[in-house]
């Protein structure tokens, strides 16, 4: 019996081990699958990471493709605009008589058929002989008038004496001139074709008090308010006191433009004294 029972107790403990060995060998084999599946899983997520990393390098060059093509339909663009702009430059420039800024004054000669593009009549209100007709370049007009309605409300009795004179007028004026003054009518009046009066843009003025003979118009509160004030509507002063074309004319003045009118005025400079490439420059803006 006692064998029996030491027999019983080997069995169980063989039992016990078998089992444990049995336990062993599995948990072992779990562990190496456990291992290999993270293993491939390991190796899985570096290929995806590399691939990730293949697909991202691929979409920074697209990327950067597209921008450079993006950059160059913008500059393309951009020529374009700035074409369209030269362009409408130059349509704008040849459509401006570029007679209106040169120098006339014994320089440069108008033959007899030349007229501005258009003319109108200077409102009666401000001709100094009331049935005299005088007309100006019709894009100069409003320039004008402004500058009279400016100078009149600030109590100037500014008028108009002459503004267009044809070349046949201006011809008939020197004739006239000649005879009476001789060779120093030079001095005061251009030859038919070298008048700026033939432009259409300048203007005489007077006052009621100096009249016809402008004498004394430099000693008067009108021609100082002109001096300040003119080339605001970008009028200015042809043959200032010392120039080299004729004897003073404190009231003879010439339309050419805001911006260069301004700048003459900023920098005390004389039209006559600036260098005629630079004067071209503001014949695209001369009437804005
Ligand atoms: N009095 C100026 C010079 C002209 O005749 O145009
Ligand atoms: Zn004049």
């Amino acid at each position: 019996m006692k064998t029996k029972g030491s027999d019983k107790t080997l069995v169980v403990f063989g039992v016990i081990i078998v089992s444990l060995l049995g336990f062993l060998i599995w948990g072992y084999s779990q562990y190496t699958t456990l291992d290999k599946l993270q293993k491939e899983l390991i190796l899985e997520k570096k290929t995806v990471e590399e691939d990730l990393k293949a697909k991202t390098e691929e979409n920074v060059y697209i990327f950067s493709k597209l921008t450079a093509e993006q950059q160059k339909n913008l500059s393309f663009e951009n020529q374009i605009k700035d074409i369209t702009s030269q362009v409408g430059t130059l349509d704008k420039l040849s459509k401006t008589d570029k007679e209106l800024l040169q120098k006339y004054s014994k320089v440069y000669f108008l033959n007899e058929n030349y007229v501005p593009e258009s003319l109108a009549p200077v409102p009666n209100e401000f001709i100094y002989e009331k049935d005299k007709q005088i007309q100006i370049h019709t894009k100069v007009l409003s320039n004008l008038t402004d500058l009279l309605r400016s100078a009149q409300n600030n109590s100037m009795d500014l008028k108009i004496i002459s503004g267009f004179r044809s070349f046949g007028e201006q011809s008939v004026l020197k004739g006239a001139y000649t005879v009476s003054f001789g060779s120093d009518a030079n001095k005061f009046s251009a030859d038919q074709g070298y008048s700026e009066h033939q432009l259409g843009t300048t203007v005489d003025f007077t006052t009621a008090s100096v009249g016809a003979t402008f004498s004394g118009f430099s000693k008067t509160k009108e021609y100082e308010w002109l001096l300040q004030n003119a080339y605001k509507y970008g009028f200015i002063i042809s043959y200032p006191e010392g120039n080299a074309y004729y004897q003073f004319e404190p009231w003879h003045f010439r339309f050419v433009g805001k911006q260069l009118a301004e700048r003459l005025y900023v920098e005390k400079q004389n039209f006559y004294d600036l260098d005629q490439r630079k004067i071209d420059a503001y014949l695209i803006n001369i009437f804005d």
